[in-house]
Protein backbone atom coordinates (compact mmCIF):
# COMPACT_ATOMS: atom_id res chain seq x y z
CA UNK A 1 0.00 0.00 0.00
CA UNK A 2 3.09 2.69 0.73
CA UNK A 3 4.52 1.83 -2.55
CA UNK A 4 0.88 2.81 -4.14
CA UNK A 5 0.94 6.03 -2.00
CA UNK A 6 4.56 7.09 -3.34
CA UNK A 7 3.15 6.72 -6.81
CA UNK A 8 0.75 8.76 -6.51
CA UNK A 9 2.65 11.04 -4.33
CA UNK A 10 4.85 12.85 -7.45
CA UNK A 11 1.20 13.36 -9.22
CA UNK A 12 -0.11 15.35 -6.50
CA UNK A 13 3.17 17.45 -6.16
CA UNK A 14 2.75 17.91 -10.01
CA UNK A 15 -0.90 19.17 -9.32
CA UNK A 16 -0.18 21.23 -6.65
CA UNK A 17 2.67 22.70 -8.32
CA UNK A 18 0.38 23.71 -11.58
CA UNK A 19 -2.34 24.53 -8.71
CA UNK A 20 0.16 27.29 -7.92
CA UNK A 21 1.78 28.48 -11.23
CA UNK A 22 -1.98 29.15 -12.27
CA UNK A 23 -3.12 30.70 -9.08
CA UNK A 24 -4.13 33.49 -11.46
CA UNK A 25 -7.33 31.70 -12.55
CA UNK A 26 -7.99 29.52 -9.96
CA UNK A 27 -6.89 32.37 -7.02
CA UNK A 28 -10.32 31.56 -5.54
CA UNK A 29 -10.49 27.70 -5.83
CA UNK A 30 -7.01 27.42 -4.07
CA UNK A 31 -8.46 28.39 -1.11
CA UNK A 32 -11.09 26.38 -1.05
CA UNK A 33 -10.96 23.22 0.60
CA UNK A 34 -13.64 21.89 -1.53
CA UNK A 35 -11.41 22.89 -4.54
CA UNK A 36 -8.37 20.74 -2.45
CA UNK A 37 -10.49 17.67 -1.30
CA UNK A 38 -11.32 17.26 -5.61
CA UNK A 39 -7.49 17.07 -5.72
CA UNK A 40 -7.00 15.17 -2.96
CA UNK A 41 -9.49 12.45 -4.54
CA UNK A 42 -8.31 12.68 -8.06
CA UNK A 43 -4.68 11.55 -6.28
CA UNK A 44 -6.20 8.81 -3.86
CA UNK A 45 -8.82 7.23 -6.64
CA UNK A 46 -7.76 3.55 -5.80
CA UNK A 47 -6.40 3.89 -1.73
CA UNK A 48 -7.59 2.79 1.26
CA UNK A 49 -8.37 5.21 3.92
CA UNK A 50 -5.23 5.21 6.10
CA UNK A 51 -3.33 5.70 3.16
CA UNK A 52 -5.83 8.74 2.13
CA UNK A 53 -5.10 10.37 5.22
CA UNK A 54 -1.35 9.81 4.44
CA UNK A 55 -2.09 11.80 0.96
CA UNK A 56 -3.99 14.48 2.61
CA UNK A 57 -0.88 14.98 5.00
CA UNK A 58 1.81 14.93 2.20
CA UNK A 59 -0.57 16.80 -0.28
CA UNK A 60 -0.52 19.86 2.35
CA UNK A 61 3.34 19.30 3.21
CA UNK A 62 4.00 19.54 -0.64
CA UNK A 63 1.80 22.89 -0.70
CA UNK A 64 3.68 24.26 1.84
CA UNK A 65 7.10 23.42 0.86
CA UNK A 66 6.40 24.80 -2.99
CA UNK A 67 4.76 27.96 -1.55
CA UNK A 68 7.50 30.38 -2.29
CA UNK A 69 9.55 29.62 -5.39
CA UNK A 70 6.90 29.17 -7.98
CA UNK A 71 4.99 32.65 -7.00
CA UNK A 72 8.03 34.51 -6.45
CA UNK A 73 9.19 33.85 -9.89
CA UNK A 74 5.54 34.24 -10.85
CA UNK A 75 5.89 37.63 -9.62
CA UNK A 76 9.16 38.80 -11.28
CA UNK A 77 8.22 37.17 -14.39
CA UNK A 78 4.81 38.61 -15.25
CA UNK A 79 4.02 41.96 -15.12
CA UNK A 80 0.15 41.77 -14.27
CA UNK A 81 1.09 40.96 -10.50
CA UNK A 82 3.16 43.27 -10.05
CA UNK A 83 1.65 44.92 -7.16
CA UNK A 84 0.73 41.66 -5.74
CA UNK A 85 1.78 40.81 -1.82
CA UNK A 86 1.39 37.15 -1.20
CA UNK A 87 2.63 37.86 2.28
CA UNK A 88 -0.20 40.36 3.27
CA UNK A 89 -1.90 40.28 6.49
CA UNK A 90 -4.99 41.71 5.37
CA UNK A 91 -8.11 39.99 5.74
CA UNK A 92 -10.05 39.99 2.32
CA UNK A 93 -12.78 42.22 1.52
CA UNK A 94 -16.24 40.83 3.58
CA UNK A 95 -19.33 41.21 3.94
CA UNK A 96 -20.36 40.92 7.75
CA UNK A 97 -24.33 42.02 7.61
CA UNK A 98 -24.42 46.02 8.91
CA UNK A 99 -20.64 46.18 8.45
CA UNK A 100 -17.97 45.16 6.00
CA UNK A 101 -14.47 45.41 4.99
CA UNK A 102 -12.78 46.35 2.30
CA UNK A 103 -9.35 45.68 1.73
CA UNK A 104 -6.07 45.90 -0.23
CA UNK A 105 -2.96 44.71 0.37
CA UNK A 106 -1.48 47.46 2.33
CA UNK A 107 -5.32 49.49 3.17
CA UNK A 108 -8.14 48.36 4.57
CA UNK A 109 -10.86 50.25 5.55
CA UNK A 110 -14.00 48.98 8.02
CA UNK A 111 -17.18 50.44 6.37
CA UNK A 112 -20.89 50.35 7.62
CA UNK A 113 -23.86 49.96 5.27
CA UNK A 114 -25.79 52.99 6.45
CA UNK A 115 -28.99 52.10 4.56
CA UNK A 116 -30.01 48.78 3.08
CA UNK A 117 -32.82 49.12 -0.05
CA UNK A 118 -35.18 46.00 -0.17
CA UNK A 119 -34.29 44.14 -3.02
CA UNK A 120 -37.46 43.50 -4.84
CA UNK A 121 -39.87 40.54 -5.66
CA UNK A 122 -37.30 37.45 -6.75
CA UNK A 123 -38.00 36.73 -10.16
CA UNK A 124 -36.80 33.68 -11.87
CA UNK A 125 -35.29 35.90 -14.44
CA UNK A 126 -32.65 38.33 -12.43
CA UNK A 127 -29.97 38.83 -15.28
CA UNK A 128 -28.75 42.38 -13.72
CA UNK A 129 -28.44 44.63 -11.27
CA UNK A 130 -27.08 47.58 -12.10
CA UNK A 131 -25.62 50.12 -9.76
CA UNK A 132 -25.41 53.80 -10.43
CA UNK A 133 -22.84 55.95 -8.39
CA UNK A 134 -23.99 58.74 -7.05
CA UNK A 135 -23.03 61.50 -5.11
CA UNK A 136 -24.73 63.06 -1.61
CA UNK A 137 -25.51 65.98 -3.07
CA UNK A 138 -26.23 64.81 -6.56
CA UNK A 139 -30.49 64.62 -5.64
CA UNK A 140 -31.41 66.74 -9.03
CA UNK A 141 -29.40 64.16 -11.29
CA UNK A 142 -31.42 60.96 -9.32
CA UNK A 143 -34.53 62.62 -9.81
CA UNK A 144 -33.28 62.92 -13.60
CA UNK A 145 -32.49 59.55 -13.85
CA UNK A 146 -35.53 57.79 -12.28
CA UNK A 147 -37.26 59.82 -15.13
CA UNK A 148 -35.21 59.03 -18.04
CA UNK A 149 -33.82 55.64 -18.07
CA UNK A 150 -34.87 53.66 -14.87
CA UNK A 151 -38.27 54.55 -15.38
CA UNK A 152 -39.91 51.18 -16.26
CA UNK A 153 -41.88 53.38 -18.99
CA UNK A 154 -39.25 54.01 -20.73
CA UNK A 155 -36.76 50.44 -20.15
CA UNK A 156 -38.48 47.01 -20.99
CA UNK A 157 -35.55 44.88 -19.07
CA UNK A 158 -36.33 46.67 -15.74
CA UNK A 159 -40.36 46.54 -16.28
CA UNK A 160 -39.89 42.99 -17.05
CA UNK A 161 -37.76 42.32 -13.79
CA UNK A 162 -34.80 41.12 -15.77
CA UNK A 163 -32.68 44.47 -14.50
CA UNK A 164 -32.60 46.02 -11.06
CA UNK A 165 -31.01 49.24 -10.57
CA UNK A 166 -29.64 50.79 -7.32
CA UNK A 167 -27.65 54.00 -6.33
CA UNK A 168 -24.58 54.13 -4.13
CA UNK A 169 -24.09 56.67 -2.18
CA UNK A 170 -21.21 57.20 0.36
CA UNK A 171 -21.15 59.85 3.18
CA UNK A 172 -19.66 60.53 6.42
CA UNK A 173 -21.21 62.05 9.57
CA UNK A 174 -20.23 66.10 9.33
CA UNK A 175 -23.01 67.19 7.06
CA UNK A 176 -26.21 65.93 9.25
CA UNK A 177 -28.86 67.93 7.00
CA UNK A 178 -27.59 66.04 4.04
CA UNK A 179 -27.05 62.90 5.62
CA UNK A 180 -31.37 62.82 6.66
CA UNK A 181 -32.23 63.97 3.42
CA UNK A 182 -30.24 61.26 1.77
CA UNK A 183 -31.56 58.85 3.79
CA UNK A 184 -35.25 59.85 3.72
CA UNK A 185 -34.60 59.79 0.22
CA UNK A 186 -33.30 56.57 0.28
CA UNK A 187 -36.64 55.17 2.84
CA UNK A 188 -39.15 56.59 0.35
CA UNK A 189 -37.78 55.56 -3.01
CA UNK A 190 -36.09 52.41 -1.90
CA UNK A 191 -33.20 52.43 -4.35
CA UNK A 192 -30.53 54.17 -2.61
CA UNK A 193 -27.54 51.80 -0.55
CA UNK A 194 -25.75 54.57 1.31
CA UNK A 195 -22.22 53.43 2.83
CA UNK A 196 -20.16 55.14 5.18
CA UNK A 197 -17.08 56.34 3.02
CA UNK A 198 -16.38 60.21 2.37
CA UNK A 199 -17.05 60.34 -1.45
CA UNK A 200 -13.65 61.38 -2.87
CA UNK A 201 -11.99 60.78 -5.85
CA UNK A 202 -8.87 58.85 -4.29
CA UNK A 203 -11.22 56.73 -2.14
CA UNK A 204 -13.10 55.33 -5.38
CA UNK A 205 -11.34 51.72 -5.38
CA UNK A 206 -13.15 51.42 -2.11
CA UNK A 207 -16.62 52.43 -3.42
CA UNK A 208 -16.43 50.58 -6.38
CA UNK A 209 -15.07 47.47 -4.58
CA UNK A 210 -17.84 47.98 -1.79
CA UNK A 211 -20.06 48.12 -4.94
CA UNK A 212 -18.86 44.61 -6.27
CA UNK A 213 -19.24 43.51 -2.06
CA UNK A 214 -22.86 44.58 -2.58
CA UNK A 215 -23.71 42.52 -5.38
CA UNK A 216 -21.91 39.70 -4.73
CA UNK A 217 -23.34 39.40 -0.84
CA UNK A 218 -26.55 41.42 -0.94
CA UNK A 219 -28.09 40.65 -4.15
CA UNK A 220 -26.28 37.53 -5.68
CA UNK A 221 -29.19 35.38 -7.64
CA UNK A 222 -28.18 38.51 -10.05
CA UNK A 223 -25.81 37.29 -12.28
CA UNK A 224 -24.02 40.28 -13.50
CA UNK A 225 -23.76 43.76 -11.49
CA UNK A 226 -23.39 46.61 -13.60
CA UNK A 227 -21.16 49.94 -12.75
CA UNK A 228 -22.51 53.36 -14.47
CA UNK A 229 -21.90 57.05 -13.31
CA UNK A 230 -24.51 58.91 -13.14
CA UNK A 231 -23.13 61.05 -16.11
CA UNK A 232 -23.85 58.38 -18.44
CA UNK A 233 -26.59 58.50 -20.86
CA UNK A 234 -27.92 54.93 -21.08
CA UNK A 235 -30.22 52.59 -23.18
CA UNK A 236 -30.66 49.48 -20.89
CA UNK A 237 -33.06 47.26 -23.26
CA UNK A 238 -30.09 47.72 -25.84
CA UNK A 239 -28.46 44.76 -23.77
CA UNK A 240 -31.75 42.69 -24.13
CA UNK A 241 -30.25 40.95 -27.52
CA UNK A 242 -26.68 40.77 -26.11
CA UNK A 243 -27.93 38.61 -23.58
CA UNK A 244 -30.01 36.60 -25.47
CA UNK A 245 -27.72 36.23 -28.25
CA UNK A 246 -24.77 35.34 -25.59
CA UNK A 247 -22.55 38.61 -26.36
CA UNK A 248 -22.85 38.84 -22.90
CA UNK A 249 -22.33 35.63 -21.10
CA UNK A 250 -23.23 35.42 -17.57
CA UNK A 251 -21.30 31.87 -16.92
CA UNK A 252 -18.20 33.33 -17.62
CA UNK A 253 -15.19 35.15 -15.60
CA UNK A 254 -15.78 38.36 -17.61
CA UNK A 255 -16.01 42.25 -17.98
CA UNK A 256 -18.01 44.06 -20.66
CA UNK A 257 -17.30 47.35 -21.49
CA UNK A 258 -15.58 50.17 -23.62
CA UNK A 259 -11.96 48.88 -23.61
CA UNK A 260 -8.86 51.06 -22.77
CA UNK A 261 -5.91 50.95 -25.50
CA UNK A 262 -3.98 48.03 -24.97
CA UNK A 263 -0.55 50.09 -24.80
CA UNK A 264 -1.45 52.59 -22.21
CA UNK A 265 1.26 54.33 -20.51
CA UNK A 266 0.85 54.68 -16.64
CA UNK A 267 1.63 58.19 -15.71
CA UNK A 268 4.63 58.58 -13.51
CA UNK A 269 4.98 62.10 -13.40
CA UNK A 270 4.08 63.49 -9.52
CA UNK A 271 1.99 66.18 -10.34
CA UNK A 272 -0.58 64.72 -13.33
CA UNK A 273 -4.03 63.67 -12.08
CA UNK A 274 -3.23 59.79 -12.88
CA UNK A 275 -0.41 59.78 -11.17
CA UNK A 276 0.68 55.83 -9.95
CA UNK A 277 4.10 55.12 -8.37
CA UNK A 278 5.95 52.34 -8.60
CA UNK A 279 5.42 50.85 -5.70
CA UNK A 280 1.78 50.26 -6.25
CA UNK A 281 2.22 49.06 -9.87
CA UNK A 282 5.86 48.17 -11.56
CA UNK A 283 5.13 48.12 -15.25
CA UNK A 284 5.22 51.20 -17.69
CA UNK A 285 1.97 49.82 -19.40
CA UNK A 286 -1.71 49.11 -17.96
CA UNK A 287 -3.15 45.92 -19.10
CA UNK A 288 -6.68 46.40 -21.00
CA UNK A 289 -9.16 47.62 -18.61
CA UNK A 290 -12.96 48.62 -19.09
CA UNK A 291 -12.98 52.55 -18.48
CA UNK A 292 -14.97 53.33 -15.37
CA UNK A 293 -18.27 55.31 -16.56
CA UNK A 294 -20.30 52.06 -17.76
CA UNK A 295 -19.16 48.42 -17.54
CA UNK A 296 -20.96 44.72 -16.70
CA UNK A 297 -19.21 42.03 -14.61
CA UNK A 298 -20.40 38.56 -14.11
CA UNK A 299 -21.22 38.21 -10.76
CA UNK A 300 -18.55 35.17 -10.65
CA UNK A 301 -15.65 37.53 -11.67
CA UNK A 302 -17.12 40.22 -8.92
CA UNK A 303 -16.78 37.62 -6.32
CA UNK A 304 -13.11 36.59 -7.29
CA UNK A 305 -12.44 40.19 -7.58
CA UNK A 306 -14.08 40.94 -4.15
CA UNK A 307 -11.96 37.81 -2.68
CA UNK A 308 -8.40 38.70 -3.90
CA UNK A 309 -8.52 42.25 -3.87
CA UNK A 310 -6.48 41.93 -0.65
CA UNK A 311 -3.47 40.96 -2.24
CA UNK A 312 -3.18 43.83 -4.55
CA UNK A 313 -1.59 47.28 -3.53
CA UNK A 314 -3.64 50.46 -3.49
CA UNK A 315 -4.05 52.98 -6.35
CA UNK A 316 -6.00 55.14 -6.95
CA UNK A 317 -7.10 54.79 -10.84
CA UNK A 318 -10.03 52.79 -10.06
CA UNK A 319 -10.75 51.42 -13.77
CA UNK A 320 -7.42 50.28 -13.91
CA UNK A 321 -6.87 48.62 -10.90
CA UNK A 322 -9.98 46.76 -10.66
CA UNK A 323 -10.88 46.00 -14.34
CA UNK A 324 -7.86 45.66 -15.27
CA UNK A 325 -4.38 45.03 -13.01
CA UNK A 326 -6.70 42.99 -10.53
CA UNK A 327 -9.02 41.54 -13.33
CA UNK A 328 -5.75 40.41 -15.75
CA UNK A 329 -3.82 39.26 -12.36
CA UNK A 330 -7.29 36.57 -11.69
CA UNK A 331 -7.30 35.48 -15.26
CA UNK A 332 -10.68 37.56 -15.97
CA UNK A 333 -11.84 38.52 -19.41
CA UNK A 334 -12.80 41.67 -20.94
CA UNK A 335 -14.82 42.38 -23.98
CA UNK A 336 -15.69 45.24 -25.95
CA UNK A 337 -19.43 45.87 -26.43
CA UNK A 338 -20.77 47.74 -28.98
CA UNK A 339 -22.51 51.05 -28.90
CA UNK A 340 -20.56 52.26 -26.39
CA UNK A 341 -19.31 55.79 -26.79
CA UNK A 342 -16.41 57.12 -24.50
CA UNK A 343 -16.49 61.01 -24.84
CA UNK A 344 -18.07 63.36 -23.99
CA UNK A 345 -17.16 65.13 -27.57
CA UNK A 346 -17.41 61.85 -28.73
CA UNK A 347 -20.20 62.83 -32.25
CA UNK A 348 -23.55 60.62 -31.29
CA UNK A 349 -25.97 62.29 -33.71
CA UNK A 350 -28.22 59.85 -34.65
CA UNK A 351 -26.41 56.95 -33.62
CA UNK A 352 -27.42 53.69 -32.07
CA UNK A 353 -26.23 54.37 -28.14
CA UNK A 354 -26.17 51.67 -25.83
CA UNK A 355 -24.44 54.18 -23.33
CA UNK A 356 -22.31 57.38 -23.64
CA UNK A 357 -20.46 59.20 -21.16
CA UNK A 358 -21.81 62.86 -21.62
CA UNK A 359 -20.13 64.33 -18.64
CA UNK A 360 -20.26 68.07 -17.73
CA UNK A 361 -23.29 68.38 -18.96
CA UNK A 362 -26.41 70.04 -16.95
CA UNK A 363 -29.32 67.60 -16.35
CA UNK A 364 -31.54 70.20 -18.59
CA UNK A 365 -29.24 68.71 -21.32
CA UNK A 366 -29.10 64.86 -19.91
CA UNK A 367 -33.27 64.96 -20.12
CA UNK A 368 -33.01 66.48 -23.92
CA UNK A 369 -30.65 64.04 -25.31
CA UNK A 370 -32.19 61.34 -23.57
CA UNK A 371 -35.29 62.09 -24.97
CA UNK A 372 -34.29 63.01 -28.43
CA UNK A 373 -32.59 59.52 -28.32
CA UNK A 374 -35.39 57.71 -26.90
CA UNK A 375 -37.61 58.49 -29.68
CA UNK A 376 -35.10 57.45 -32.03
CA UNK A 377 -34.72 54.49 -30.42
CA UNK A 378 -38.75 54.00 -30.33
CA UNK A 379 -38.65 54.79 -33.65
CA UNK A 380 -36.45 51.59 -34.66
CA UNK A 381 -38.31 49.21 -32.89
CA UNK A 382 -41.03 49.96 -35.20
CA UNK A 383 -39.51 49.61 -38.19
C1 LIG B 1 2.96 43.09 2.23
O1 LIG B 1 2.02 43.47 3.21
C2 LIG B 1 2.50 43.45 4.55
C3 LIG B 1 1.39 43.92 5.46
O2 LIG B 1 0.22 43.22 5.26
C4 LIG B 1 3.70 44.36 4.70
O3 LIG B 1 4.21 44.25 5.99
C5 LIG B 1 4.76 44.00 3.68
O4 LIG B 1 5.81 44.93 3.75
C6 LIG B 1 4.18 44.01 2.29
N1 LIG B 1 5.17 43.58 1.33
C7 LIG B 1 5.42 44.26 0.20
C8 LIG B 1 6.48 43.66 -0.67
O5 LIG B 1 4.84 45.27 -0.12
C1 LIG C 1 5.35 66.68 -15.16
O1 LIG C 1 4.23 67.46 -15.53
C2 LIG C 1 4.43 68.86 -15.37
C3 LIG C 1 3.09 69.55 -15.59
O2 LIG C 1 2.36 68.99 -16.63
C4 LIG C 1 5.51 69.31 -16.34
O3 LIG C 1 5.73 70.68 -16.22
C5 LIG C 1 6.80 68.55 -16.01
O4 LIG C 1 7.81 68.87 -16.94
C6 LIG C 1 6.55 67.04 -16.02
N1 LIG C 1 7.72 66.36 -15.52
C7 LIG C 1 8.33 65.39 -16.18
C8 LIG C 1 9.51 64.77 -15.51
O5 LIG C 1 7.96 64.99 -17.28
C1 LIG D 1 10.42 48.15 -10.21
O1 LIG D 1 10.97 47.16 -11.08
C2 LIG D 1 12.32 47.40 -11.39
C3 LIG D 1 12.75 46.38 -12.45
O2 LIG D 1 12.28 45.10 -12.15
C4 LIG D 1 13.16 47.31 -10.12
O3 LIG D 1 14.52 47.55 -10.40
C5 LIG D 1 12.64 48.36 -9.14
O4 LIG D 1 13.33 48.25 -7.91
C6 LIG D 1 11.14 48.19 -8.90
N1 LIG D 1 10.67 49.31 -8.08
C7 LIG D 1 9.85 49.15 -7.06
C8 LIG D 1 9.50 50.39 -6.33
O5 LIG D 1 9.39 48.08 -6.74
Amino acid sequence: MDITVLDVVPKCKKMVIYCIQERSAFGKMLETFRFHSTMIRNCTKRLTLKATIIVVVLFYWVLLQNQEAPISELLEERCDRSGWNYSTTAGRTRDFGSRFRVSFADIQKSQRWLHLPKIKNPTWNRDILMIVASRPGSVSRRKVLRKTWMNKANSKIIRNGRMQVLFLVGMVAGDRDLMKAVKKEAESFGDIIVMNLEDTYDNLPFKVLSLLLYGTNKASDFKIIGKIDDDVIFFPDRLTPLLDENVIDSSSYSIYGYLSQDDELVVRNETKPWYVPETAYNCTKYPVYALGPFYLITNKAANLIVENSRFQNFMTVEDALIAGIIAEGLGIQRHSLPMVFRYRFDNTDGKKILSWHMSKRSDRQFLDFYQQSLALYQLEQES
